[in-house]
């Protein structure tokens, strides 16, 4: 089965995204049609919203108000705005707070958007004035870059921060952009160079290709349509003081998945490359450590205070959660790899029960929320995270709590001691609602 897509997706003055005429639902959670979409396509992330899911459950009256607490690169925001709603977005992460702050802030002018093309691809021909990079970040990108595209690239951030255009998120986004096309390698999800090689883009043609795409999407906006405003939190949604009580009418929402995407490892080439971080230990205190914990990757600073995030988790799901602990904890000490799966479940859920917590508080009675999550299997021990969500936001007090599958994701484990056929692992949709006694 296919569903339309949605036209009243965009506000009049914002190119029509109807050449989707339809989308089969297993594609939907995802990021694959978003190169194809007005502004979405302007870095497209591979962890991103199809923006067709989002307009579904987008609020249906103008000035409605979207919050996205784990906001990545702001496809639920995008959608939000041009279906004539104010939106509000979290995301701790530096580089992707950029981006989503570059496709959400007003239309840039045609001036404007010369000037970014312009200093770019001055600073491109001129090249890099040979200073030393830091070691891990030399190392890391001449792996990435042949070295005269690496200097045209450098010489473009140069020119960008000697023009002081490197605080705007737009030519942030736009070099940024370059950058990944100029990769001789995919870098757009988990680090696999050399591995996967790819056709690598020269800088010049690629600074001309991405104005032009920007140019065409805002053309038409140039005229004057008032856009609604559009704010992203650069910190954890753990803490959304910032958003009052009962004030929002629909959170759309996909957290990272336990055992998934590491996000500061992911974007390790754009973090050296504008100089954020220079080395492995740096990414895990200025980004890692300001995201939930997911991975093995994340666990500095966690593994002492499993007691503390355990007491935090609903009694509702404990008992499940203790199993899986101690079955993971058994595995690893049974297995040569040693990975601390097991000291990732209580902190994953603890901080995501916080975070679910702020989400109902922000809520208006009435009020929809939508959360996008896999489930999780690791060394043959399955975690039916997207069950223990709605328990959880059950016992946090939402209504209506319902728990869907959208798509599988591949046949990956098998219980261990069990015969027969693998299981799939799958993504689900968690919708339920702020009732009236909810808090
Ligand atoms: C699955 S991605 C969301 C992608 C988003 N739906 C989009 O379309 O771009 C999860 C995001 O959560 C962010 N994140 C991780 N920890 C967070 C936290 N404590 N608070 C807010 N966001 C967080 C990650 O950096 C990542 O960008």
């Amino acid at each position: 089965m296919k569903r339309q897509a949605t036209e009243q997706m965009c506000l009049p003055g914002i190119p029509p995204c109807t050449q989707f005429a339809a989308v089969a639902p297993e594609r939907l959670p995802t990021n694959t049609t978003a190169s194809r979409h007005a502004i979405h396509r302007w870095f497209n992330f591979i962890a991103g919203f199809a923006p067709e899911f989002v307009a579904e459950h987008c609020p249906k009256s103008a000035n409605g108000v979207l919050l996205d607490p784990f906001a990545g690169c702001g496809t639920s925001l995008v959608v939000a705005q041009a279906c004539g709603n104010r939106a509000i977005g979290f995301e701790p992460h530096p580089f992707f707070v950029r981006i989503a702050r570059a496709k959400t802030a007003a239309p840039p002018t045609q001036s404007h958007l010369r000037r970014i093309k312009e200093v770019l691809l001055n600073g491109a021909i001129t090249g890099w004035p040979k200073s030393s990079l830091p070691e891990p970040v030399r190392v890391f990108l001449t792996k990435l870059f042949d070295e005269p595209i690496l200097a045209q690239l450098l010489g473009a951030r140069t020119a960008l921060e000697k023009s002081g255009l490197v605080k705007d998120d737009l030519a942030f986004l736009v070099l940024s952009r370059v950058v990944e096309m100029c990769s001789k390698s995919q870098t757009d999800g988990i680090y696999k160079a050399p591995t996967s090689p790819k056709k690598a883009a020269v800088p010049i043609k690629a600074i001309h290709q991405v104005i032009d795409e920007i140019e065409s999407d805002t053309k038409r906006l140039d005229n004057g349509v008032h856009l609604p405003e559009v704010f992203v939190y650069q910190r954890s949604s753990e803490d959304m003081t910032a958003v009052a009580d009962s004030s929002v009418d629909v959170v759309v929402t996909s957290p990272p998945y336990l055992n998934n995407f590491d996000y500061a490892e992911m974007t390790r080439m754009q973090l050296y490359f504008w100089g954020l971080c220079t080395s492995w230990q740096e990414i895990t205190q200025k980004v890692r450590a300001q995201l939930i914990v997911n991975t093995t990757t994340a666990l500095t600073g966690h593994r002492d205070i499993q007691s503390r995030y355990r007491d935090e988790i609903s009694t509702q799901v404990l008992s499940d959660l203790d199993k899986i602990v101690e079955a993971l904890a058994r595995e690893r000490r049974r297995r040569p790899g040693k990975k601390e799966y097991d000291l990732l479940v209580y902190p994953y859920f603890a901080q995501m029960t916080r975070i679910l917590r702020e989400v109902l508080r922000c809520l208006k009675i009435g009020g929809q929320a939508h959360v996008v999550v896999a489930d999780a299997a690791f060394y043959g021990v399955h975690v039916s995270t997207p069950q223990y969500f709605a328990s959880i936001m059950t016992a946090l007090g939402y209504d209506s709590v319902n728990c869907t599958k959208l798509r599988d994701r591949g046949h990956r484990w098998i219980l261990e001691k069990r015969d027969g056929s693998p299981l799939g692992l799958g993504e689900y949709h968690i919708s339920a609602k702020r009732g009236r006694n909810s808090l």
